[in-house]
């Protein structure tokens, strides 16, 4: 019987991930590791906790002690790891908490497994990571799976960082692994310091709309559910050891996206065409802000049949309806430690 660790659960795509499994796996036992700091939240997941194959962990995947009693406590078979401090402007300001939990914690995850796993062919460790590895791109081109690694945030180079350990533990050890690096995601419950529910929570509320430098930085737009869809289909189908990039075939600049929230949010509230849009306000911009990410997701789709569902209209579109509806969820998340940060940043 499969007793699956999903790191990071209590977090955004984590979240869907456990929901999603817990809900279709009834044979597999699903323990949620989450170390619930600013950005994690049970309150989302209230929906699935009484499953019976479902069981939440509080703890730090840096704790080398914790780590490995859950591996026993649980007689953990497979990981699905997207724990990390994920915010790149954090990683700007905060750089150490990111270089320990997602250098040093995806560490302790690895050698416990490491130490737990007898025979590494019957276990699967399965690392979330991102596209921000592979850089910047100009006007042309697509990141690929070979694309060479190029991080330039605090933040992608603590996962170039992760991505690489995973890898060292496949060809050290010959564990058991699979890497996905994936595109911008965007959907329910999303914290909002990320550009999308941060700006349909300041467009509800009438504050200024902040776009960094001129917004032509642009961004592939990937449905978290979709997301869900292909991690399920790597962590079951995809090969022992390699790599495949996820995305939503999507590209937009940031102002583009902008104002396709500023439409679809005032059309919900019912204001007044243009309202929200008098609102933007181009701020600072970010210290090494990528330009563009972009992302061919043809190995996916080719090996695994897997492409997006969701384009960006139909998903903002649901995405819009979720926030308006569920703005208790957002009202709660922004209250307690993450207010002052809020407040100081985007008040
Ligand atoms: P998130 O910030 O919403 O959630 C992260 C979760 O990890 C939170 O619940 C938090 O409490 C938990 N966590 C943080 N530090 C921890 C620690 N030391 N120990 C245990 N738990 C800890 O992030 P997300 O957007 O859901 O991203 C999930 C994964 O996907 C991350 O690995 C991220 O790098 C990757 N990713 C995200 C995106 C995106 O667009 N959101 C894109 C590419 C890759
Ligand atoms: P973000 O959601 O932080 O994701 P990432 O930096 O991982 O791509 O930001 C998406 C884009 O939006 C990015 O180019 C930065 C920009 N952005 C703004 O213009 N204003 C904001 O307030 C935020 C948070 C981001």
């Amino acid at each position: 019987m499969k007793s699956i660790l999903i790191t990071g659960g209590a977090g955004f795509i984590g979240n869907h991930v456990v929901r999603h499994f817990v809900n279709k796996y009834p044979d597999y036992k699903i323990v949620n590791l989450d170390k619930l700091t600013y950005a994690g939240n049970l309150e989302t997941l209230k929906d699935i906790e009484q499953a019976p194959n479902y069981t939440f962990v509080k703890a730090c995947i840096t704790d080398e002690d914790q780590i490995n009693k859950i591996f026993d406590d649980y007689n953990i078979t497979d990981v699905i790891h997207l724990a990390a401090e994920s915010h790149v402007d954090r990683s700007i300001t905060d750089p150490l908490v990111f270089l320990r939990t997602n250098i040093l914690g995806t560490a302790n995850l690895l050698n416990a497994a490491r130490n737990k796993w007898s025979n590494y062919k019957d276990h699967i460790f399965y690392h979330i990571s991102t596209d921000e590895v592979f850089g910047s791109l100009g006007d042309e081109g697509l990141f690929e799976e070979t694309t060479p690694y190029d991080p330039r945030s605090p933040y992608s180079a603590s996962k170039a960082s992760s991505d690489h350990l995973v890898r060292a533990y496949h060809h050290t050890y010959g564990m058991q692994v699979k890497i996905t690096n994936c595109s911008n995601n965007y959907g329910p419950y999303q914290f909002p310091e990320k550009l999308v529910p941060l700006i349909i929570n300041n467009i509800k509320y009438k504050k200024p709309l902040p776009v960094y430098g001129d917004g032509t930085n642009v961004r592939d737009w990937l449905f978290v559910t979709d997301h869900v869809e292909a991690i399920d289909l790597v962590f079951h189908k995809g090969t022992d050891g390699e790599t495949y990039n996820i995305g939503g075939n999507n590209e937009m600049q940031n102002i583009e996206l902008v104002h396709v929230l500023c439409d679809t949010v005032d059309r919900h509230l019912g204001r007044e065409a243009g309202d929200a849009r008098s609102r933007i306000t181009f701020v600072k911009d970010r210290a090494g802000h990528d330009q563009r990410y972009a992302i061919d997701a043809s190995k996916i789709k080719n090996e695994l049949g897997w492409e997006p569902q969701v384009d960006v209209a139909g998903g903002m579109e649901q995405t819009v309806t979720w926030y308006l509806a569920n703005m208790g969820w957002l009202d709660n998340v922004t209250s307690g430690a993450y207010k002052e940060y809020y407040a100081a940043h985007y008040s």
